[in-house]
């Protein structure tokens, strides 16, 4: 049964034409150097992604369009398609629709090892890393979710295999949004979830500073001074505090910077 999924924009077909590319080189550039060469989607999706087209009137130079619907490849599909094969292909999601849909993909493909787990993202990663011995496997790992899902301790585990590169969409429009200008208007829960996150509660001393001006009732006086570029400098030297290789990250879209991808390598 065809699920729909639309998701994204026109940032969208970027990042999966990126994310396509780099699959494709990792899979030439490490095969035959370990035994096991796996692919790992832990926000897996349908496998594609629908584009809907509004229709056109004519104009003088194109005849009339009627509405369309366009189906594109997902990350899921993407990676079923690099040459050479991964051996293994781990597709994760939460969500029952997309993972009959991400069955059915598995499906037409009998001649792949392909699982499809129905779990959260985190707890999932959790449990594949701790179950694999991963002396003679590599894997890389797409971290595509929708906002601030993937909790930090999931990416410590990921870093302590030193088997797992990882291609991480991190949502910085949602550190934005969460991380308000006044640290007061940060509720508890706000907060759990930036430190959840983040790792750590160093975001309030990396992120705000005192903002000189008395505050009534004696409230606390610090705002955040980080535009979106501190915000993502600071990512980055989380990231690198556990990876040993953090590259550079490409903002998505590049104008209003919702997410921003970063590759994340293990050696
Ligand atoms: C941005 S979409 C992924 C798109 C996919 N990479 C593609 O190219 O088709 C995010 C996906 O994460 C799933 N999801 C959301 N929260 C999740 C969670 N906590 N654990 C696992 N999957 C989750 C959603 O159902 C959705 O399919």
């Amino acid at each position: 049964m065809a699920v729909d999924h639309e998701f994204g924009g026109q940032h969208t077909d970027i990042k999966l034409s990126i994310v396509e590319k780099y699959l494709s080189a990792y899979s030439i550039a490490l095969r035959g150097k370990f035994s096991q060469l796996w692919y790992i989607d832990a926000f897996a999706g349908t496998g594609a992604r629908t584009v809907r087209h509004e229709a056109k009137p004519a104009d003088l130079w194109d005849p009339e369009e009627p509405a369309r619907i366009e189906q594109r490849h997902g990350s899921a599909r993407i990676a079923i398609e690099v040459k050479p094969g991964f051996d293994l292909i781990v597709f994760v999601d939460s969500k029952p629709a997309h993972i009959a849909a991400l069955n059915d993909l598995a499906a037409k493909h009998p001649g792949r090892s392909i699982v499809v787990v129905k779990d959260d993202a985190n707890q999932a990663i959790r449990d594949l890393v701790r179950n694999q011995r991963w002396q003679s496997t590599r894997a890389v790992l797409l971290l595509d979710p929708y906002g601030m899902e993937v909790d930090w301790s999931t990416l410590e585990a990921v870093a302590k295999t030193k088997a797992i590169d990882v291609w991480f969409l991190f949502p910085i429009s949602g550190l934005y949004r969460q991380a308000t200008r006044k640290i007061t208007s940060i509720d508890e829960h706000k907060q759990a979830a930036l430190t959840r996150i983040l790792g750590s509660e160093d975001w309030k001393a990396e992120l705000y500073s005192d903002s000189g001006q008395s505050e009534m009732f004696g409230d606390d006086p610090r705002v955040r001074l980080e535009d979106v570029s501190g915000l993502e400098k600071y990512v980055r030297r989380r990231l690198q505090s556990i990876f040993p290789t953090v590259l550079k990250p490409l903002p998505l879209p590049v104008s209003r910077r919702p997410h921003f991808a970063v590759p994340l390598r293990v050696q």
